[in-house]
C-alpha cells in the first residue's frame, strides 16, 4: 500500500480542555508530519521524527491540519430548504420543509442529491456526518450508497413519521419498523457507515410507531438513535398534549427506550431539572445547533446548565433549520449564543467540541476526532488567513488560541484549504 507523508502544523486534543492555559489537553506541533497508509494514521509527530522514505509527500505549511470536523445533527433532504422565510418550527416545517421531502420519493433524485450532500459537507471541513434521510427508504438507500462509495463514516437513518404531516410523507408502524430493519441488515456496520433509528420527534409519530421505534431500539442495541426534543414552545405543547400519560416531553421517549447512552437529542433548549436528571442517568447526548435555534427563533441552548447536570453535550449544524454547512460557522454562532448567557467558549473547547468531542458523544474516539495513530485518517487543513478580512485580523494574532479564535468567529468554506475522508482528498480544487 502506497504511504502519504503530509506536512503541515498538527492539532489534536486528548481531553476536553478545562481552562484557556490547559495546554496539557492538546498536542500541536509547529513542524508536523502525519503518516497515512491504507486510510489511517501510522505516525503522527515532529517532521524530523516520522521516517517513511518510500511515501509521496504533500506538503500543506504553513497551514494547519487538524481532526475532520463531525456534524452530529442535520437533515440530507433539506438542502434546497436552508433560507426559507418562516415565523416559526411548526410553521417552517409545514410551510418548506414536508413539501420539500415529498421529493425525495425519487431515487434517482436522491442519488443526485446524495452526492451533492457530502460534497457540501467535505467543501466545508466536515468528515462525518449524523444525518436524518427522509421518511423514503430510498433517500437512506442512496445516502448509505454515496458514503459506502466514498468510505465516508456516516450514520443515517429513514426518518420514522406517520402522522401530523402530509400524505405523501407517512409510513406506518409496521412499515416503518420492516424498512428500518432492512436498511440496518444491509448497511449497519459495512464500510464506516452505521444506522440510526430515527422517530422525527413525538408529534409526528403515533404511539403505535413509538413502540415500533421501541422494539427496533431493543433488537439494535448498537444502532444509534436519533429524534428531536424541546426545540420550541408550540412543539412542546402539542407533544405533552398528545401524550397526555407523559411527565413532561423526554419522559415520552424515555416510556418508549428511546432514551440510552447512544441516543442523540436534537435541541435540548426548554428542558426541566427533572428532564435534565433523566437525561443525565440515560447518559443520553443533547444536541446543541445554534445557527438553527436562532434562525428559527428557538431559543438559547444553556450548555452551562446541562453540562452542570451531568451531560455530555454535541454540537451540530443542523441543516436545513441550520443556516451553514460550516462547523466554523457553527462555532460563530454557538459563542453567540453562550455570550448571551454569560458563557465563555474558548477557542480550545471550540475546537475540541467540533472534533474530539462530538466523537465522545457519538461513542467513535477509538475511530475518529483525533490524529492519533491507528485512527481513521479523517482531517482538515486550514487557513486563518483565508479572505482579506482574515489575513488583516491575523497580523495581529498572539498565537494559536487567537489563530483559533480567528478561524471559528470569522471562518466557512474558503478557510477549508482541503479536506481528507479516509486519506484521500475531498475538497474540489
Ligand atoms: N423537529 C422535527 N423535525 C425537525 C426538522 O426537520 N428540523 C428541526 N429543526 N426540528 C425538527
Ligand atoms: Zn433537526
Amino acid at each position: 500500500m502506497t504511504q502519504t507523508l503530509i506536512r503541515a502544523r498538527l492539532l489534536t486534543f486528548h481531553r476536553e480542555p478545562q481552562t484557556p492555559d490547559d495546554e496539557g489537553a492538546l498536542t500541536y506541533i509547529e513542524d508536523g508530519a502525519l503518516l497515512v497508509e491504507d486510510g489511517m494514521i501510522r505516525a503522527m509527530g515532529e517532521a524530523r521524527d516520522v521516517a517513511a522514505p518510500e511515501a509521496q509527500i504533500i506538503d500543506h505549511r504553513p497551514h494547519l491540519l487538524m481532526p475532520g470536523f463531525i456534524d452530529t445533527h442535520l437533515h440530507f433532504p433539506q438542502t434546497q430548504v436552508i433560507a426559507s422565510w418562516a415565523a416559526e418550527l411548526l410553521d417552517w416545517l409545514n410551510d418548506y420543509t414536508f413539501p420539500e421531502e415529498t421529493r425525495y420519493a425519487d431515487p434517482t433524485l436522491c442519488a443526485k442529491m446524495a452526492s451533492a450532500f457530502l460534497d457540501r459537507l467535505t467543501d466545508h471541513g466536515t468528515t462525518t456526518a449524523v444525518a436524518y434521510a427522509s421518511v423514503h427508504a430510498a433517500s437512506a438507500e442512496a445516502l448509505f450508497a454515496e458514503g459506502l462509495k466514498r468510505d465516508m463514516r456516516l450514520i443515517t437513518g429513514k426518518v420514522m413519521m406517520d402522522r401530523n404531516a402530509p400524505d405523501a410523507l407517512c409510513d406506518t408502524p409496521q412499515s416503518s419498523y420492516d424498512d428500518s430493519k432492512s436498511l440496518i441488515a444491509r448497511w449497519h456496520g459495512k464500510g464506516r457507515l452505521g444506522y440510526a433509528i430515527t422517530p422525527r420527534f413525538a408529534i409526528t409519530s403515533t404511539p403505535a410507531q413509538m413502540e415500533a421505534a421501541q422494539a427496533l431500539a431493543q433488537e439494535h442495541p448498537d444502532c444509534h438513535i436519533q429524534t428531536h426534543l424541546s426545540e420550541n414552545h408550540a412543539e412542546i405543547a402539542l407533544s405533552c398534549q398528545l401524550y397526555p400519560d407523559a411527565k413532561d416531553y423526554t419522559d415520552i421517549y424515555a416510556r418508549y427506550g428511546l432514551l440510552r447512552g447512544n441516543s442523540l437529542l436534537g435541541h435540548c433548549i426548554h428542558l426541566s431539572d427533572r428532564e435534565i436528571g433523566a437525561l443525565a442517568e440515560a447518559g443520553s447526548k443533547p444536541v446543541f445547533c445554534p445557527t438553527s435555534n436562532l434562525f428559527l427563533g428557538s431559543g438559547l441552548f444553556n450548555d452551562a446548565k446541562l453540562r452542570g447536570g451531568g451531560l455530555t453535550n454535541a454540537i451540530a449544524t443542523d441543516i436545513g433549520g441550520g443556516t451553514s454547512y460550516s462547523l466554523l460557522q457553527t462555532l460563530a454562532e454557538g459563542y453567540k449564543v453562550l455570550q448571551l448567557q454569560g458563557q465563555r467558549l474558548h477557542p480550545y473547547r471550540a475546537f475540541h467540541w467540533i472534533t474530539r468531542g462530538n466523537a465522545v458523544a457519538l461513542g467513535l474516539t477509538d475511530r475518529i476526532g483525533t490524529l492519533e495513530p491507528g485512527t481513521e485518517a479523517d482531517f482538515v487543513v486550514l487557513n486563518a488567513h483565508a479572505t482579506p478580512a482574515m489575513a488583516q485580523r491575523m497580523e495581529r494574532a498572539r498565537g494559536l488560541a487567537d489563530e483559533l479564535f480567528t478561524l471559528q468567529v470569522m471562518g466557512d468554506d474558503r478557510a477549508v484549504v482541503q479536506t481528507y475522508v479516509a486519506g484521500q482528498q475531498r475538497k474540489a480544487a
